[in-house]
C-alpha cells in the first residue's frame, strides 16, 4: 500500500472532480490517497507521501502560478519519488490536441518548468457558459467560435473522458 498525494489547482471544479475520480480508482487498488487544493498545500507534509501527482486547469492559456511556484520550490522532492502531472483544458477536446506531445499548453508548461514529470497526461475539461462572468463567457465563446466549438451561451458541456481518467488512475496506482 502506498500513500499518494494529489495536489490540484481548479477554478470551476472540474480538475477537483477529476482528482476525486482518481482518488476512487486508486483507493480501489488499496492505496491511500490524499487530495489537496494548492491553496491548502502548506497544511500537509508532502515529503511524507510515496508518490505525488499534480493536476491543474488552463485559464487564458496558463496553469495556476501557485502550481508553478510549488513545482519550482519542490522539484527535488517531486523527482525523488514516482510522480505525474496532468493538465485540464478544452483544447484537448480535439483528438489531435489530446495527446501530451500535441497539446500546446502542456508543451509550453513543460518547457517553462525545470521538473520533468515521470508521467504527463492531458484531460479535456468542461464548458459551463451560464456560470461564467459575462466577459469570460464572451471570451470563451469567441475562442470556441474560432476553434469550431460550441457557442450556445446556455451550453454546459463536459468533454472529460472518464475512461481516460480511470485509466490514468490505474497508471498512478501502478507507478
Ligand atoms: C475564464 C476561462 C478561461 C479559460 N481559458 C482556456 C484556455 O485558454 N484554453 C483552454 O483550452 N481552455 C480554457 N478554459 C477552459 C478550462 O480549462 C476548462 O473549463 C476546465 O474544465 C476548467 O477546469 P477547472 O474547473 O478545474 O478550473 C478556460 C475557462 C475559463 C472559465
Amino acid at each position: 500500500m502506498s500513500k499518494i498525494l494529489i495536489i490540484y489547482a481548479s477554478t470551476d471544479g472540474q480538475t477537483r472532480k477529476i482528482c476525486q475520480r482518481l482518488q476512487q480508482v486508486v483507493e480501489q487498488q488499496l492505496h491511500r490517497v490524499t487530495v489537496v487544493a494548492i491553496e491548502d498545500v502548506a497544511t500537509i507534509d508532502a515529503a511524507s507521501f510515496d508518490k505525488i501527482v499534480i493536476g491543474a486547469s488552463i485559464r487564458y492559456g496558463k496553469h495556476s502560478p501557485l502550481i508553478v511556484n510549488f513545482i519550482e520550490q519542490n522539484r527535488p522532492l517531486l523527482e525523488s519519488r514516482p510522480n505525474a502531472f496532468f493538465s485540464v483544458n478544452v483544447v484537448a477536446r480535439k483528438p489531435e490536441k489530446s495527446r501530451p506531445e500535441h497539446n500546446p499548453y502542456l508543451q509550453k508548461f513543460l518547457r517553462r518548468i525545470s521538473w520533468k514529470p515521470g508521467t504527463v497526461v492531458v484531460f479535456a475539461g468542461k464548458i459551463d457558459y451560464p456560470s461564467y462572468r459575462p466577459l469570460d463567457r464572451f471570451m470563451i465563446r469567441l475562442i470556441m467560435w474560432m476553434t469550431k466549438g460550441p457557442t450556445d451561451p446556455n451550453a454546459v458541456i463536459e468533454f472529460t473522458d472518464w475512461q481516460q481518467v480511470e485509466a490514468f488512475g490505474h497508471t498512478v496506482a501502478a507507478m
